[in-house]
């Protein structure tokens, strides 16, 4: 028998969103928040540049609208980029106020203002930060302010599963169901809880929530190489797709133009900020490339200086590019860039007089779970927030540092339409048990090691800056290969963390494959070489259960949601 929690509502997932939202909601209800590893450990710890806000008086918001519409490249849905850059300046009063301190700078009146930082795309300083490790500031903030408080309660090293859904009761209100929802499946079915897998115990336990928000990050994992953490493997969008949620526009991936390019460096991002305080891309001579790619140079959005960097290395048949801000002052340097400064010199890298290695890496995942503005899924009862969460804010491309901003924003929504709609003396319900009757421990962990590298390594290749239909269709076929053999191994054996993370992210790769293959144009991240030209109309991708199985591509292998229950 597994055994059961309860709780009014199930946060799965502690970074920015995750957290914010508990903090939001935690005056009035018991709030669980799940997290696969560390409570610190995801995204936003390690964000570097800062959030976009407006704070500068000769910035405006329509200013901060025009350069996210700009970056989205025609696709961003514009009310919620206005929502966004709207409440903005609310958000950051709101962490400030959580204990969050961004740097501030004397200006020319001997008054203490925010420093505002640039980065590419933006046509104004506007973005706060803490030096150059804003997330790990933001985030252990909102940790210590979680930890103290006494109806939130922690779930560390626990891996979410699967959502459990059940038939909707006849008391519950239509009206809380997304009301963009065309799946009439899903208006009849309502999100209970999920099955979730304690690391420690290596138990699977069960529970039960009232509400329950997904708020598990991106799914760059999915990619050779990639700035994220490991926690990244796109959980709850393999979750909430298999459970029968809507899912758009995954074939926009970002790639960040400038990860460092060291054996022993792991994944480590070099910040946009660098170059939005002057810092140079230069081939191995020496020599400046981007002026010859975008008006913009070096400060162009991340799709144009990522694609020119990737382009110079396969003309020149090199392993990297170099970025360039020594001819900064060291102060300078070292006050802006401290973490960066250390890093690289612990690698022998002096970066007051020498240049960095760059390449691009996978960053961040512009689509997801299709949420409307109060953060409502197509399932009753289940939210989606932050990086996993598609809110139509980025379109085909995110405008730097807009990405925190959107957890914060949308921690928010979800938190105001929770709070409303939340049932108090709820009762909780017996969940419906995990069966593990039928299955073994694995015998052949060596399958799941070689998958992973497998299907990483091919989404690289096959599915990264520069796509073409033939590679995307060579994917496809490999991800359906590989997904038959991971529901077989799935099926027979006790769960792992790798077990658990690799079926996730071949799902999130069949997805990214298939809305790659339905885009017959080139917008923003979305690059192929057979159709080279962006279509006069944008519209998003957007993916049901329904669409994919009569789709002309392929037959889908997601599982049916009620099949979870009965494993
Ligand atoms: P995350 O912070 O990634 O948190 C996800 C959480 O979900 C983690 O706690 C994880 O353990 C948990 N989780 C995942 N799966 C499960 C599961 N199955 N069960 C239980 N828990 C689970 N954006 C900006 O706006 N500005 C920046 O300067 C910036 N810099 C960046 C630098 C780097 C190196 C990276 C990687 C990203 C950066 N980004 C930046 C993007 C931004 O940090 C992320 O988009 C944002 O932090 C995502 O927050 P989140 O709360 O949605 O997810
Ligand atoms: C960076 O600091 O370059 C990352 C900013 C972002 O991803 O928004």
């Amino acid at each position: 028998m597994n055994q059961q929690n309860n709780c009014d509502v199930l946060i799965i997932g502690s970074g920015a969103a995750g957290l914010t939202l508990a903090l939001h909601l935690a005056k009035n209800a018991d709030v669980v928040i799940l997290s696969k590893g560390s409570l610190n450990e995801g995204s936003t710890y390690y964000a570097q540049g800062g959030i976009a806000a407006v704070f500068d008086e000769n910035d405006s918001i329509e200013a901060h609208i025009s350069d996210t519409l700009i970056a989205g490249a025609g696709l961003c849905n514009e009310s919620a980029v206005r929502y966004t850059a709207e409440n903005a300046k609310a958000c950051l009063h709101w962490l400030i106020d959580q204990g969050v301190n961004f740097d501030k700078e004397e200006n020319s009146l001997g008054e203490q203002k925010y420093h505002l930082t640039r980065e590419g795309g933006h046509s104004h300083r506007r973005i706060l930060h803490a030096a150059d490790a804003t997330g790990k500031v933001i985030q252990t903030t909102l940790a210590q302010r979680v930890k103290q408080h006494s109806r939130i309660r922690l779930f560390e090293r626990y891996n979410a599963i699967d959502l459990i859904c059940e038939k909707k009761s006849a008391s519950a209100d239509s009206k809380n169901i997304n009301a963009e929802n065309t799946n009439s499946e899903n208006n009849k079915k309502q999100c209970i809880g999920a099955y979730i897998w304690n690391r420690n115990s290596e138990k699977v336990e069960s529970i039960y929530a009232q509400k329950t928000i997904l708020a598990t990050g991106g799914a760059s994992k999915v990619y050779q190489y990639t700035s994220n953490p490991d926690v990244a493997s796109g959980d709850g969008i393999a979750m909430a797709w298999r459970a029968g949620c809507r899912v758009a526009n995954m074939e926009f991936n970002q790639f960040h133009p400038t990860c460092l390019f060291h054996a022993e460096a792991g994944t480590f991002l070099l910040t946009e900020a660098l170059r939005g305080e002057g810092a140079k891309l230069r081939r191995p001579d020496g020599s400046r490339f981007m002026p010859a790619f975008d008006k913009r140079a070096e400060l162009a959005p991340r799709d144009i200086v990522a694609r020119a960097i990737d382009f110079e290395m396969k003309r020149l048949g090199v392993d990297c590019m170099y970025l360039d801000i020594s001819h900064k002052s060291s102060d300078f340097i070292k006050q802006h860039f401290p973490t960066i400064y250390q890093r690289t010199k612990d690698l022998g890298i002096d970066i007051t007089k020498q240049p960095m290695p760059v390449v691009p890496a996978a960053h961040y995942t512009c689509g997801g779970v299709m949420i409307d503005q109060h953060g409502r899924t197509d399932i009753h009862q289940l939210y989606a927030i932050g990086e996993m969460a598609y809110t139509g804010l980025h379109g085909a491309n995110r405008l730097a540092s807009n990405s925190l901003l959107e957890c914060l924003v949308y921690a928010r929504a979800a938190a105001l339409e929770i709070s409303e709609s939340l049932e108090q003396n709820n009762c909780f319900k017996k969940l419906p048990r995990w069966d593990e009757s039928r299955v073994t421990d694995s015998d052949e962990e060596v399958v799941i090691q070689h998958n992973w590298h497998e299907l990483r390594l091919f989404m690289w290749d096959y599915v990264g800056i520069v796509r073409t239909t033939k590679r995307l269709e060579r994917a496809l076929h490999r991800v359906e290969l590989l997904q038959q053999e991971i529901q077989d191994y799935y099926q027979n054996f006790r769960v792992s963390n790798n077990l658990l993370e690799l079926r996730n992210l071949v799902q999130v790769a069949e997805l990214i494959i298939r809305c790659a293959l339905d885009r017959k144009e080139s917008r923003g991240l979305h690059y192929t070489l057979d159709f080279p030209e962006t279509l006069a109309e944008a519209k998003p991708t957007i993916l049901t259960a329904r669409s994919v199985a009569q789709g002309d591509v392929n037959k889908t292998l997601t599982p049916n949601a009620d099949d979870l229950i009965e494993r």
